[in-house]
């Protein structure tokens, strides 16, 4: 059975409010990298991490249809559809075969991946000998999400390290952004929990929580900084 994703109901409104990533922080990332043919952005969601200025190809996949067809679209990102049911191989295959890709990234999603599974990909498809996995994510809140809760500190992440935080200890960054208690509430509802607990018929976001949340806000329009947490893990995979 293909599982859905708790993102299918809310991908419009996720393109729009989302903030998106720091270009400076995918320079950093491609810098570890010698070869700059072939990406792979895992959970793309719209495409918003997928690295297309420093590399000549990028493949983006997501479990969610929908989401996809919300993906920015660009002369060297592919889109690919990555069902749950597809096997291992299947997932090599599409990554162009064995030893092709340079870079990985998984922003904000590496939670809901089958972590044995992408990390076995990952090993498969890096490109070899100078092989390299990267992975970087930012916290939201993720209600359910053990990973996400304990700030990625309990990942495995067996990689080698190159600098850029290593199992256990996540690099701390922050995303800060300008933006109304209106804006706000509208990130949230775009969150995994949010899209979940409505599929299941609650309402998590009540006229009152909102009231409550604007009154503590100082109103719906005051502009206000909000500082998004962010924990990034980079590493190469073993010899
Ligand atoms: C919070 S969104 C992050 C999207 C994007 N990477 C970003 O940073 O904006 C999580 C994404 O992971 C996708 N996802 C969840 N489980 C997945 C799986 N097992 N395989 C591939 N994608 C998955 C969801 O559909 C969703 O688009």
């Amino acid at each position: 059975m293909t599982m859905h994703s708790p993102y299918d109901m809310v991908t419009k409104s996720y393109v729009a409010v989302r903030p998106q990533y720091p270009d400076q922080w995918f320079s950093k990332l491609s810098a570890l990298t010698s070869c700059h043919a072939l990406a792979w952005d895992a959970g793309t969601g719209n495409g918003q991490a997928a690295v297309a200025e420093h590399y000549e190809r990028v493949i983006a996949t997501d479990i969610s249809e929908p989401m996809l067809k919300q993906g920015i679209p660009r002369p060297r990102v592919q889109y690919l559809h990555t069902p749950s049911s597809l096997s291992e191989d299947e997932v090599v295959a599409m990554l162009r075969g064995e030893n092709s890709v340079d870079l990985i990234t998984v922003a904000t999603a590496i939670h809901w991946f089958d972590i044995p599974k992408l990390y076995s990909i990952a090993k498969w498809s890096s490109a070899s000998p100078e092989g390299r996995l990267r992975e970087f994510y930012r916290l939201y809140s993720k209600p359910g999400v053990q990973y996400a809760f304990e700030e990625y500190r309990n990942l495995p992440f067996a990689f080698e390290s190159v600098g850029l935080g290593c199992e256990g200890q996540p690099v701390e960054l922050e995303m800060p952004r300008e933006m109304s208690c209106e804006t706000f509430l509208r990130v949230q509802s775009t969150s995994s929990a949010v899209a979940t607990a409505k599929q299941n018929g609650v309402y998590l976001l009540t006229d009152d929580v909102v009231k409550e949340f604007k009154t503590a806000w100082g109103g719906s329009e005051l502009v206000r900084t909000v500082k998004f947490k962010v924990f990034m893990l980079a590493g190469s995979v073993k010899a």
